[in-house]
């Protein structure tokens, strides 16, 4: 990966050519951090927020993908003694709900194929109350040095998705984030800094699903359960992810979602059906053998969405 590669030069790099923003992001990260806070940072890389945050916080867990990366990181941090590394990828944390203080990301939304799905997974861990902060380099500001963000992309960084101030705002307000305050690092490459409120891991349609549950006394409410398949193909499957858990062995929600959404003509292309194949997809096997006839009906379906299973699935174990 380009970021092993990269772990030497790292802070060189970013020192010479984006050195005021580079050297100013930790502290101002820090400014959000309390003495008894337990924090997790996501991609931490060479350790410029961790150090930082490791100084004022009562214990800090630094996550990253690339080792090499999290070395440096580590001799920043060895001399604070509370702080642990571990790899983790951040869009599927290995993390109960709820268990930081403060959750940070920085500098990494801009490279991931699937940002919602990261930042739904720092709310989700993060605890009702706290806080979850995202400084992300806009590098399509009116203030972005071009010849920077060439450097960048010659030496292996690809900006999948580019923001100005306003478009990283309107990325959370897509979300439904609208609890957040933001601030920019000017320089050469400015940040700018998301401080999002964690309200519980989730935005208020999130909890008034979760408080009006499709499954009550034994029996799957379809009116309820197509609200929850909306939203969940609205707003990726985290809800499915925490609401589903526990029932995806359940052959009678099998059974309704393929008869009520992947095989009802009433439902065609709708987003609920949609949502049925995300929930489909997670669903234990033998849910499904339960339902033999009906998936592969269902399977035969031409497009994607109306299918309960991957195209690549030869589904023998059936
Ligand atoms: C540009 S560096 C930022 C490092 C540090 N946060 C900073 O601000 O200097 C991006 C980091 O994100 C890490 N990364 C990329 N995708 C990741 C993922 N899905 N989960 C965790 N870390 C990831 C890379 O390994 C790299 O260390």
């Amino acid at each position: 990966m380009i970021w092993d590669k990269v772990a030497g030069v790292y802070d060189s790099f970013e020192n010479l050519l984006n050195g005021k923003v580079y050297k100013e992001l930790g502290n101002r990260i820090a400014e959000y951090i309390d003495e008894n806070d337990v924090v997790l940072e996501c991609a931490c890389g060479t350790g410029a927020i961790s150090e930082a945050i490791a100084k004022k916080c009562h214990k800090l867990v630094a996550t990253d993908l690339s080792s090499k990366m999290m070395k440096r990181a580590e001799e920043k941090c060895r001399v604070y003694g509370n702080t642990v590394f571990r790899k983790a990828n951040m869009c599927a944390l290995n993390c109960r709900d709820e268990r930081f203080d403060k959750v940070v990301a920085g500098n990494v939304i801009h490279l991931l194929d699937d940002p919602a799905s990261a930042v739904w997974e720092m709310l989700r861990v993060c605890k009702s109350g706290g806080k979850v902060i995202i400084p992300t380099y806009i590098n399509k500001s009116d203030k972005t040095s071009k010849l920077l963000v060439k450097a960048c992309e010659a030496a292996g960084v690809q900006f999948k998705h580019e923001f100005t101030l306003e478009s990283y705002k309107e990325f959370f307000i897509s979300l439904g984030m609208y609890k957040a305050e933001f601030f920019v690092i000017e320089g050469r490459m400015p940040c700018a800094v998301a401080v999002i409120e964690a309200d519980g891991w989730f935005d208020s349609k999130t909890k008034e699903l979760l408080e009006n549950p499709p499954y009550v006394d034994g029996v799957w409410d379809t009116d309820k359960l197509y609200e929850y398949l909306v939203y969940i193909n609205t707003y990726g499957d985290n809800l499915a992810k925490r609401y589903f858990k526990n029932h995806l062995s359940d052959p009678k929600l099998a059974e309704v979602l393929l008869r009520e959404f992947s095989l009802n003509d009433v439902m065609d292309g709708s987003d609920a059906q949609l949502g049925a194949a995300v929930v489909l997809r997670m669903m234990d096997r033998d849910a499904l053998r339960a339902n033999k006839e009906l998936v592969l009906e269902a399977q035969k379906n031409e497009v994607y969405w109306k299918r309960p299973r991957p195209e690549d699935d030869d589904m023998s174990w059936l």
